[in-house]
């Protein structure tokens, strides 16, 4: 069993660090956001999660102060949405490096719909999409206390969208969407089958 200290990996055996490799898969946040002057934002981010469901807490890091959390910290809004398999394309065009301003979903060819209860809208084609509030944008530290330059995005959702036609005798068919996860390197899954184990009691 190979050991190591993050800031000692042996790069003869590793010469990429496979720390992605092993978080995996991980959901994507599918984010957009809406700059207080208006300017529509979309970015994936797989440092992203689920924390709490009463209320339902997500929350994403993002790499660098980007527009999503600069946007975030504007209005106090985004909205989480579902990448699927068959969005995958447009998903990994929305990580284009646009300048400030310009739409990644334009450039990506995605429609969007407005949201219920935020002024960020969602993505048309997700089969599903979260309406959140911001409670929190937290700059990570490390374990000495320096600031990192990785910021933390904590939202509440308040807004659930799904499209009925995955939802099926009183539950969400999540295979059907094909919800795509992110792993190492260019490394991606798609979630379209489940297997079910019964909670010990
Ligand atoms: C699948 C995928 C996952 C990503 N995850 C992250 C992430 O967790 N954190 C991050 O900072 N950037 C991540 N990126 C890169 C951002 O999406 C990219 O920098 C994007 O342009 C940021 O947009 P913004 O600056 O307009 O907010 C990811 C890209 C892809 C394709």
């Amino acid at each position: 069993m190979l050991f190591y200290e993050p800031a000692r990996r042996p790069r003869d055996m590793l010469p990429h660090d496979p720390f992605k490799a092993l978080i995996a898969p991980r959901p994507i946040g599918w984010v957009s956001t809406r700059s207080a002057a208006g300017a529509l934002n979309l970015a994936p981010y797989s440092f992203f999660n689920s924390f709490a469901d009463r209320p339902p807490i997500i929350a994403f890091s993002s790499q660098g102060y980007k527009d999503s959390v600069a946007f975030i910290e504007e209005t106090g809004e985004f909205v989480w949405n579902m990448p699927t398999y068959a969005l995958r394309d447009a998903m990994n065009r929305t990580a284009a490096p646009l300048q400030r301003g310009q739409n990644e979903a334009d450039h990506a060819g995605l429609a969007m719909a407005p949201s219920r209860l935020v002024a960020v809208p969602r993505v048309a084609a997700s089969p599903a999409a979260l309406e959140c509030r911001s409670i929190e944008v937290k700059r990570l530290v490390d374990r000495s206390g320096t600031a990192l330059d990785y910021w933390l995005v904590l939202g509440e959702v308040v807004g659930v969208h799904i499209n009925e036609d995955f939802i099926r005798d009183g539950v969400v068919d999540t295979a059907a969407m094909a919800p795509i996860a992110r792993c190492g390197y260019a490394d991606y899954l798609v979630a379209d089958s489940l297997f079910t184990l019964d909670r010990p009691s």
